[in-house]
Parts: C-alpha cells; structure tokens; sequence
C-alpha cells in the first residue's frame, strides 16, 4: 500500500501535489465478495479529515469494476443537479504495475444506519422521509440521465429471460406465470421509453447523509444503461423488504409498498407515479415490472444456493407469490 502511496505522491496525481500523505482503511475486509475493491481513506499533510479515497482492486487482474466505478463518476460528477452529490474523479491508471483510482472523499453517514434505526425502534414516518430523499436523488438522476438511444425492453426482457429459466429448473414457477413474467418485460417495450444511466446498485449503504440532510452517492461499480425502475426497486428492497442485515426478504413488507395506508406505501407511491408519468405506465405496468425485479431476486438466490437446496427457502417463494399476483 505504501509503494502505491509513494508512486502517487511522485506521480503527482493528488490536485496541489501534496508531500506527505497516508491511508486508512474503511472496514474489515472479511465479508466483501471477490472481484470488489480495496476502499481506504486518503489524508493529505496531516490534515485530520480524509480529502480522498483510494481504490485498489481486491483481485489485481480483475480492474474492471474500480475502472467501471470511476468512468462513472467522470460522467455523473459532469451532470447538472447531480454532480455535486457524488465522488469526483481525480485519478485511475497504473502505477508501478498496480491499478488504483482516486476520488473526492464526500461527507456524511451511511444512510442504511439512519434507516435501520428508525425500522428497529418502529419511525415508519421517519423511515419514510429516509426513503423520500434517496428516492428524489435516484429520481434526479434518471431525470437528467435519460438519453440513451438503446430501448429499455431489452435490458428488461434479458432479466426476465434469465430469470424464468432459472425459476423453470427448479419448478417454482409454472409455465403460465413464466409467460406473464415475459409479456410484463415485453410490455415494457413502450418506444417513449430510452434507457437512462442508473446507479445499479442503490441500496442506502451506497448514499451517504450529511448533517443538513444532503445526500451524496457512492459506489458506482455497477452504473451503465438500464431500466430507471430498477434502481427504485433496490432502494425499496434494500430499506424495507430485504435489509443487508436479513438473511431473508420480508413478502408481507414487499406487499405493503402497494398500500397507500402506510407511509412507505406513500413515498412508495409518489416515487413511482414520477416514472409512470414520464414513461406513461400504469401502475399495473408498474407492479407487473416489480414482478420481473422480484424473480430476478430470487433466481439470484437459486444460483448462490446451488448445488445445496434444490428450491429456495419459504419467505423467497412467498415473495415471489406475491410479486406475481400483481395482475390479480
Ligand atoms: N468517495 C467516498 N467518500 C466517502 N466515503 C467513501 C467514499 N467511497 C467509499 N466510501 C466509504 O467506504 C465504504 C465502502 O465503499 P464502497 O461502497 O465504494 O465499497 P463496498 O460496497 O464496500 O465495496 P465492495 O463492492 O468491494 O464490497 C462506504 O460505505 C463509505 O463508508
Ligand atoms: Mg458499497
């Protein structure tokens, strides 16, 4: 780590060529999945606050996601309304046979920890409010974002295509509703509706909160084109049905997102009628896509269970159910 240090301070890569600097590194690296990166705090001459974070790729022949993140962030840090709420890009390239990128450090929280003490002590309107302000970032972006040429039904359909044959192995979907999956993917196909960049992976341990309630977002390793609903849909998962804690999703919360009685039910709502104004959907088009995201939930699941459980666990079967009553 220290050599890579050395090379960037020589390289003058850091903005004011700072001469002293150090690293520190952000968590324990037990749990992460290979193929991620290495993520540590960058000061500069002695200042206590981080300016940077450095990225080195926890595979070194695998760059691909450390240089996805920060082609990101070269587009989105471009983008008006946007681009002050995420990491600027000052460095990716290899040093000394080592590739590793630079960014701003952003301020604040990880929203996932303001979230979960509000679902734990019960502030459902609080974790409401949490959710309002993600999902009016995520919105911004697709806003601004929504000009790819490519259709979005086809990103879609791949994921539904993926996921029923997955689910069709197992038996856990019936031929009919594998062709309801698929006519919701192809339905999608509506021609006012290009694909806009999305965050790919926008779960509230990826948004940072600052002290005035400003939120910043990092952690950009899966963003390129795709279906705006699908970052909405994470947020809705990751917040409330399926925490990163869980070991498994919750089908009656999954279900009371479509019930406007309950505050996330309302922000729910109003997220979703933005998307469906703009692309003209109906909400049932909407439920239906929820339908596609589910399954392409749980057959993530079959495969990371292979080989151990011939079907996934009740509360995933049960979410599925859920997701694929939409037209009913
Ligand atoms: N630009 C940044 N500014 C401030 N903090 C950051 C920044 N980038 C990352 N961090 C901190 O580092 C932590 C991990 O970063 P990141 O989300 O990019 O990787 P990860 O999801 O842990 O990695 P992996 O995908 O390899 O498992 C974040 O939760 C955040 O606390
Ligand atoms: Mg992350």
């Amino acid at each position: 780590m220290n050599t890579i240090l050395a090379e960037i301070l020589e390289a003058r890569v850091l903005p004011g060529a700072p001469t002293r600097a150090h690293v520190s590194p952000v968590k324990l690296d037990t749990t992460a999945l290979p193929g991620g990166s290495l993520v540590m705090l960058l000061f500069v001459n002695d200042e206590p606050e981080p300016r940077y974070v450095l990225r080195i790729p926890r595979t070194p022949d695998h760059p691909e996601r450390l240089i996805r993140n920060y082609r990101s962030l070269e587009a989105v840090a471009r983008e008006p309304g946007v681009g002050n709420s995420v990491p600027h890009p000052i460095y990716c390239g290899d040093l000394g046979g080592t590739v590793s990128s630079v960014e701003t450090c952003v301020p604040g929280y990880p929203l996932a920890v303001a979230m979960r003490i509000a679902r734990d002590e019960g502030h459902l309107d609080h974790l409401a409010k949490l959710f309002r302000i993600a999902a009016d970032w995520i919105w911004s972006l697709h806003d601004q974002c929504d000009r790819f040429t490519a259709h979005q039904a086809e990103c879609i359909l791949q994921h539904a295509q993926r996921a029923v044959s997955i689910l069709m192995s197992t038996g856990i979907v019936s031929p009919p509703q594998a062709e309801w999956l698929l006519d919701a993917a192809r339905a999608a196909d509506v021609s006012s509706m290009p694909v806009a960049r999305i965050h790919g992976d926008f779960n509230p341990n990826n948004a940072l909160l600052d002290g005035d309630g400003s939120l910043y977002v990092i952690d950009w390793e899966f963003s390129g084109p795709g279906w705006p609903l699908y970052d909405l849909f994470t947020l809705a998962r990751t917040s409330w049905f399926h925490p990163a804690a869980n070991v498994d999703p919750s089908p009656s919360r999954a279900q009371a997102l479509w019930d406007r009685r309950t505050p996330l039910g309302r922000a729910f709502g109003d997220a979703l009628g933005r998307y469906e104004h703009r692309y003209n959907l109906s909400r049932a088009d909407v439920r239906a896509l929820f339908g596609v995201f589910v399954a392409g939930l749980v057959a993530d699941e079959v495969e990371q269970m292979r080989g151990r459980n011939p079907t996934p666990g009740e509360p995933w079967q049960a979410l599925l159910r859920t997701a694929l009553q939409a037209d009913s």
